[in-house]
């Protein structure tokens, strides 16, 4: 009897090597396997949320505060657009990709008189260019997205922090997919808010947002000629009910924080397992894990014929875009390998969808574990929609990249 063999059967989950969410490492997935505690309670503000918060700041490295709260992404986004915008002031928002649009459509929304930079999808920065329209708008907020993970490319976040600052702007730098797998200098880069989430690279569940705030950016809150529209999210009510005295907030020291929105204790608690596990590892290892991984999957990627599909100099190292061979769709690769191989990837994104893929290493997932699987699944699903390759090549090219990095 001829059996066709369906490799991901037994497994009971796909491995998740989509740009986030991400695999949890153990410790992490334990923290949620735990009796509830209550939000409110001294324990839990001085035993987890406290000790979190100090130890973001060393992921962020900042000396400044790092505001937790539920939500992902966008509500980081979100809560840093409508604190220090007021309507009618410019903002000019780097437009890159999908996350650049998002950020636009949300300075629309806390009706910002927007400028939108606009930059082709996978094209590197003119950053003359814009240190001129900076000039010339005069912006009260310039905004970035540091890594694009729709078009898989990195921009000089850096630079764009001194440009906000020769025009006297506030920085905002979207971080959803480079914190703790990329260097983000939040202080060193004169980043005024910095705003993630919590299911990427930081290797914790979906749940969370992130901002880092710097003085100049509860300055700008505390001159405001109108409170923020929002009750839940104003960042101001944050640092008010939610930072110690000594450090500049209104929560006399000692005594518990309160909590503008009731904090999920399991997510946090994650969370806490999660930045533990950082600091363990250590940035600079951790950073240059991230582009060891990256840099393997497209050696092995390149073996296989494949092209990626930004400008080569800003290639991210936690999210790689890749262009399908001609005549094999994105979709078809995606379910083939989740379907045949147990291995999730994603699509591109918008205009690239049916042209890309785009594969995460973040996190946990930026390890030959994952990378040297993923990509001989990838040449299997391609080698079963008509793609031919060399079999192994591509595997062998990143066991190559893997061992010349030591
Ligand atoms: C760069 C970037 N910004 C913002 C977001 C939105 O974040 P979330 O999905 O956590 O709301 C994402 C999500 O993928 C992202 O990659």
């Amino acid at each position: 009897m001829s059996v066709t063999i369906n490799w991901a059967q037994c497994h009971t989950r796909p491995v998740l090597m989509i740009p986030g969410p991400t695999e949890l490492p153990f410790p992490v997935i334990q923290a949620l396997n735990a009796p509830p505690t209550i939000q409110y309670d001294r324990f839990f503000d001085e035993q987890v949320l406290e000790p979190i918060t100090l130890g973001l700041r060393d992921v962020f490295q900042t000396a400044g505060e790092v505001i937790l709260m539920p939500g992902s992404g966008r509500t980081a986004l979100e809560a840093g657009a409508l604190s220090v915008i007021e309507p009618g002031d410019r903002a000019l928002v780097v437009g890159a990709g999908q996350f650049g649009l998002l950020m636009r459509e949300i300075m629309n929304r806390v009706g910002a008189d927007w400028t939108e930079f606009p930059v082709e999808w996978g094209a590197r920065l003119d950053l003359d260019r814009l240190q001129k329209e900076a000039e010339r708008v005069r912006p009260k907020a310039i905004t970035l997205v540091h890594n694009e993970t729709s078009t898989g490319t990195t921009y000089p976040a850096a630079e764009v922090g001194k440009i906000a600052r020769s025009v006297g702007a506030l920085f905002l730098l979207d971080t959803v997919s480079s914190i703790a797998g990329l260097d983000v200098q939040t202080d060193a880069w004169g980043v005024d808010l910095n705003m993630t989430g919590s299911q990427k690279c930081l290797a914790a569940p979906l749940g969370l947002a992130l901002v880092g705030v710097s003085p100049r950016a509860w300055e700008a809150m505390e001159r405001r000629r109108t409170p923020a529209r929002s009750w839940a999210y104003d960042l101001l009510r944050w640092k008010e009910w939610w930072i110690p005295a000594s450090r500049g907030g209104k929560v006399p020291d000692g005594a518990p924080r309160r909590q503008p929105v009731s904090m999920p204790t399991h997510l946090t608690a994650a969370m806490g397992a999660a930045v533990r596990l950082i600091l363990e590892e250590g940035l600079p290892h951790r950073f240059r894990r991230h582009e060891v991984a990256a840099t393997a999957l497209r050696r092995g990627v390149a073996a296989m014929g494949l092209e990626m599909f930004p400008d080569p100099t800003i290639l991210s190292n936690t999210v790689s875009s890749i262009r399908t061979p001609k005549g094999v769709e994105p979709a078809a690769v995606v379910a083939r390998m989740r379907d045949q191989y147990g291995i999730l990837i994603g699509t591109g994104l918008d205009k690239i969808r049916t042209t890309t893929i785009r594969i995460g290493t973040m996190g946990l997932t930026a390890s030959p574990q994952y990378v040297l699987p993923t990509l001989g699944a990838l040449e299997l699903a391609l080698r079963d929609l008509g793609y031919k390759c060399e079999p192994g090549a591509g595997v062998a090219a990143a066991q190559a990249a893997f061992a010349d990095a030591g």
